[in-house]
Order: structure tokens, then C-alpha cells, then sequence
């Protein structure tokens, strides 16, 4: 049973000040694009987690940046799809990552989507949508929006979603680093900065300008609304993405920013021709490890054999 499912950027990422469980509330708009994980899983006679993992020639990752242990976030969407439907059989699990590693792009959480959903089927356990959104936000906070895939808002810890109108499609280009950041230190970071009185943390709202820019389909509109509060400190702990980011801006992207918690730098295009002759300025003159140009919205996880 071969499962994909979509990497995503946020178009919003609003971050309030952290709660007393750890998380920051969040009023976030996602979009999945068409970079993919694909997870293939198949039953086992014996009780035995076998994970494997390929990573695509665009992923440039370090050998080890994923660890193919019990704390992979495909071996705990097994384990959990096991325990909730009580499943002793084992399984074997195959990752193709698509996805950059640490990116800001979930690809970790795409990952656990289509294991879910992969483990579920190949059990044949006969899961609904609602128990699998369920399993998801257990598994992490951008899971539950990697089931579902096309433009949808994310208000809690970003887990608590409904979709957002959306029309045509929006071109990108991704440019990304083979080393990533790590979510909880660029998170502690925003923290620092506030806890120091450089940045103001206040309850989150929805930006009326992203979701108008959505409905509209104004790519030009949605490029002057970006906003990513966790920007300034993904910057702050790896400055070199600035030069790229001005890269973008040279190229005339109609807005460029860091894509979630970083590094990789998301500039939006008028076209998919704009996308490419962004990619290609970016890839001429700078340090990106790999330089993508996608597109959005894509679907969520889905069953591909
Ligand atoms: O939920 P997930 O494991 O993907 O989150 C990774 C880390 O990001 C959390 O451990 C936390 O440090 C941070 N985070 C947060 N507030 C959120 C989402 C994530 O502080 N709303």
C-alpha cells in the first residue's frame, strides 16, 4: 500500500506567546504543494517495525539527519494506528522522501500522513477520516494539515483546521539548505526575543489581506500579505538565508519569505516561467543547496497503489 502526501508552506504563521504546555497558539494559513513524501506499507506474518528510507537527488540531506529508529515519526504513526485498532502484526515501512529535511516544509509530518493512512489500509482496519485526524494531531501539530492537503487555516497549535477558499494556483520557488533548523530552537528563539523585548507577542488573528488574496487568486495581492513571525528568528540563527531571500527580490518575486520555521526560502512568482527564471537566478549566483520551483494547492494524502 503506497501512500503520498504533500510538503506545505504557511502563507500566515501568526505566533502568539507560549502557553504553559510548551506550544505557541497559532493563527496559521498552510498550502500543501506538489512536493511529495511517499510512504509504502506492507503487513508483516511476524511482529516485527522494519523501516527503510530513499531520499530523492533534490534532497540534500545529511546521511543521519533521520533517524530510522522507533522515534521516526512514520515507525509512531504505526504504532498508533496498532494500538488504537489493537493490531499485533508487524510491518514493513518504506520511505521516498521528497520533502527537504528540516525545511519548514513538514515533510516529517507528511511522512506520518501517509503512514497513517498507509498502515490503516494495508490493516485494512477500517479507519474513518475522523479517527485518522485523530491520530494525526497526537503525532504532531502540522500532521493533521498533511492529511488533508490543498489551502486550509490552522488556528490552536495549528491542528484545528477548516479549509480556506481558494482560487487558481500559485507558483513557487523553494530555495533549500541541507542543513536544516530545528522547529523547537527557532520557536525558543522567538521566545528569547520577546522574553528580551525585541518582538511583541500578541494573541494571533487571521490576516483578512492572505485570505481575500486567496479567494481572489491575486498572486501579486498575496505576495505583499505574506507574513511569518517566526521569520525574524529563523534569520537571526541563520543569517546567511538574507542574501538568498535578496536573490529572490532581484528576480522580482512577488514576495519572499522564510517558509515556516526555516531555512528554506519560499519566493512566490507570477507564473511558472517567473518561477523558473527565479530558480534560475537564485541557482546562478547563490548558496543554495537545491533551488525547486512548485505549485499550490495540492491535494492531502492519498493512496497512489
Ligand atoms: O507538534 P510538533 O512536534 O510538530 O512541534 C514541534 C515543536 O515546535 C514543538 O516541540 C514546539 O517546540 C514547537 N511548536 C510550538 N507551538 C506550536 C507548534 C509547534 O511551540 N503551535
Amino acid at each position: 500500500m503506497t501512500v503520498r502526501a504533500p510538503g506545505k508552506l504557511n502563507l500566515q504563521l501568526s505566533v502568539g506567546p507560549q502557553q504553559a504546555d510548551g506550544y505557541h497558539p497559532l493563527a496559521t494559513v498552510f498550502q500543501a504543494v506538489d512536493l511529495f513524501e511517499t510512504v509504502t506499507a506492507s503487513a508483516r506474518e511476524d511482529d516485527q517495525y522494519v523501516l527503510e528510507m530513499t531520499m530523492l537527488p533534490t534532497v540534500k540531506a545529511d546521511p543521519g539527519a533521520v533517524p530510522l529508529d522507533e522515534t521516526n515519526l512514520v515507525m509512531r504513526a504505526a504504532r498508533a494506528v496498532a494500538t488504537k485498532y489493537g493490531i499485533t502484526d508487524g510491518v514493513n515501512l518504506r520511505i521516498v522522501k521528497g520533502v527537504p529535511v528540516a525545511g519548514g516544509m513538514a515533510g516529517g509530518s507528511a511522512d506520518a500522513a501517509a503512514a497513517l493512512l498507509a498502515c490503516a489500509e494495508a490493516w485494512d482496519v477500517g479507519a474513518t477520516r475522523d479517527e485518522l485526524d485523530e491520530l494525526a494531531a497526537g503525532l504532531g501539530a502540522d500532521v493533521p494539515f498533511a492529511l488533508h492537503g490543498h489551502t486550509a487555516v490552522g488556528l490552536g497549535r495549528g491542528d484545528e483546521l477548516s479549509p480556506a477558499m481558494t482560487h487558481g494556483e500559485f507558483h513557487w520557488v523553494f530555495a533549500t539548505q541541507g542543513h536544516g533548523l530545528s522547529t523547537p530552537a527557532v520557536y525558543a528563539e522567538f521566545d528569547r526575543q520577546v522574553a528580551a523585548g525585541e518582538r511583541v507577542a500578541r494573541a494571533p488573528r487571521l490576516s483578512d489581506a492572505v485570505m481575500s488574496a486567496l479567494m481572489a487568486g491575486d498572486p501579486r495581492a498575496l505576495g505583499s500579505a505574506l507574513v511569518n513571525d517566526l521569520q525574524g528568528p529563523a534569520l537571526a540563527l541563520a543569517p546567511h538565508l538574507k542574501r538568498t531571500m535578496a536573490l529572490a527580490r532581484d528576480a522580482e518575486a512577488l514576495g519572499v519569505m522564510i517558509s515556516g520555521s526555516g531555512p528554506t526560502v519560499a519566493a512566490l512568482a507570477r507564473s511558472r516561467q517567473h518561477a523558473l527564471a527565479i530558480a534560475a537566478h537564485i541557482s546562478a549566483v547563490g548558496d543554495s543547496d537545491a533551488v525547486l520551483t512548485v505549485s499550490g494547492p495540492a491535494p492531502g494524502a492519498m493512496v497512489i497503489s
